[in-house]
């Protein structure tokens, strides 16, 4: 059974959340591996909306065991809010939904500090979520961190101490004020343990048993390969490992055991918060794919800058996370666009650039050189087989999977899971264990 990684190759947004509910039941487990709830989905579950931001959307399938990894940050209270969303509506959470003890927790002083930074960084801010996920990767990687773990741990209110030592300074050169009650107190953390400990597990040892007795593992990447801290825009980027490497590091499961890839695509190009966006458009045409896309940030409201389909960032993207097979969303918003123009190189400096350049002032620098391609007028809306998509649809599909290099094996026409063209293609039924065959 095959044990497959999801992940966007945009700047997030690219609608993985379809793509992971449409395959989930060839699935044992879902495991969400980086990021915290700085992600979100909107899911239909009959006839309710639920937005996720932390818990995998494999929850709403029932015997789909789901899992919030190691690399994750996690904050309680959001935890606590999607829970209780789920439990309301009847779905059964208990025995199917694990935390690792090794995930880092994201106290509510974290989202403050994020606030207060972009706050006195002006024009240089970076657009975060405000949801404090850059303080909890810092404190993890500088060591002073909470780990699920020690919530249980007799040293918590000491961790809590040093935290609050490190913090303190900062906070209050930003203004959170001396003697304001910014951190939570050892009573309120110890209250989400004890909510928390039915979940908490070696979630690592977890998945290596259920790997055992024969159960594939689907990894949820959150945001896009172009946000990941170290193959993104840098520093205009979160502060994980979005790319599909990530998954083995962020869940405890070997590289050796993940077999393979699948890359989401939008049809379109869109990027939420600040930094640079070659193909972005500034025009009528933009606005119109915003409008059509519905293109309006899931967790902040905020609306997302969109731009043509950038062929550089997809072959990087393909690249960097070893994208075998591609499923290309939102395919029915480019509808009634006359003229669709396609990204194929950057012009920086004078020069052809063909790569995703490191630096980000070049990359700021970055004309694209656009192609025009025939548009359609017809209504792709729910089309089921390639061959009814129009002519100039399929020539479009068959152009980007040539550029790109790796064939597209699905095209999603709509928000819903039904509303999908699935091409026959070896690498997605290898990947999917024929769900979709
Ligand atoms: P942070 O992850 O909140 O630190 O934000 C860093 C950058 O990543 C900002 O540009 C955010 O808009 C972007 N970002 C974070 N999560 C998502 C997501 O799920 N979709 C799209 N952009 C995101």
């Amino acid at each position: 059974m095959p044990n497959t990684v999801v992940i966007g190759m945009q700047w997030g947004d690219e609608g993985k959340g379809k793509i992971v509910d449409l395959i989930c039941p060839a699935f044992g487990a879902v495991v969400r591996y980086q990021g915290g709830h700085n992600a979100g989905h909107t899911v239909k579950f009959e006839d309710r909306h639920f937005a996720l931001h932390l818990i995998p959307s494999g929850i709403l399938h029932e015997g789909t065991r789901c899992v919030l990894g190691n690399g994750m940050v996690i904050s309680p209270e959001a935890f606590f809010t999607e829970l209780e969303g789920l439990v309301e509506a009847g779905v059964e959470v208990e025995g199917r939904l694990s935390v690792s003890d090794r995930a880092h927790v994201l106290l509510p002083h974290y989202a403050e500090l994020d606030r207060r930074r972009e706050e006195s960084l002006g024009d240089d801010r970076i657009g975060t979520t405000s949801r404090g996920i850059g303080p909890a990767y810092e404190l993890k990687a500088s060591r002073d961190g909470l780990r699920m773990a020690d919530l249980f741990s007799s040293d918590l209110a000491g961790r809590l101490e040093r935290q609050r030592d490190r913090m303190r300074a900062e906070l209050e050169h930003l203004g959170a004020g001396e003697g304001e009650e910014w951190m939570p107190s050892l009573a309120v953390v110890r209250g989400w343990a004890d909510r928390l400990a039915p979940f908490v597990a070696d979630t690592g040892a977890l998945l290596g048993r259920w790997r055992r007795e024969g159960a594939s593992i689907l990894f949820e990447g959150a945001q896009g390969t172009l946000l990941d801290l170290d193959h993104g825009s840098y520093p205009f980027v979160t502060s994980s490992s979005s790319t599909a490497g990530g998954a083995a590091v962020g869940s405890g499961v070997p590289p050796t055991h993940l077999d393979g890839v699948l890359g989401v695509l939008k049809a379109y190009t869109t990027r939420v918060g600040e930094g640079p966006f070659p193909s972005e458009l500034h025009d009528e045409s933009g606005a119109y794919l915003r409008e059509r896309g519905n293109e309006f940030g899931t967790t902040t409201g905020r609306p997302r800058r969109c731009g043509w389909l950038d062929l550089v960032a997809g072959r990087y993207a393909c690249e960097v996370n070893g994208v075998e097979t591609i499923a290309l969303t939102k395919l029915d918003v480019l509808d009634g666009v006359e003229e669709i123009r396609l990204c194929v190189a950057y012009e920086i400096d004078g020069e052809r650039v063909d790569r995703f350049p490191a630096d980000v002032a070049r990359l700021e620098r970055a004309q694209p050189i656009l192609e025009t391609v025939p548009g359609w007028n017809e209504d792709t809306a729910g089309l089921l087989e390639f061959e009814d998509l129009p002519g100039a649809a399929r020539a479009y599909v068959e152009r980007v999977e040539s550029e790109i290099g790796a064939p597209i094996s699905l095209i999603s026409t709509g928000p819903r899971r039904e509303e999908t063209i699935v091409r026959n293609e070896p690498r997605l039924v290898e990947l999917t264990g024929g769900l979709l065959d």
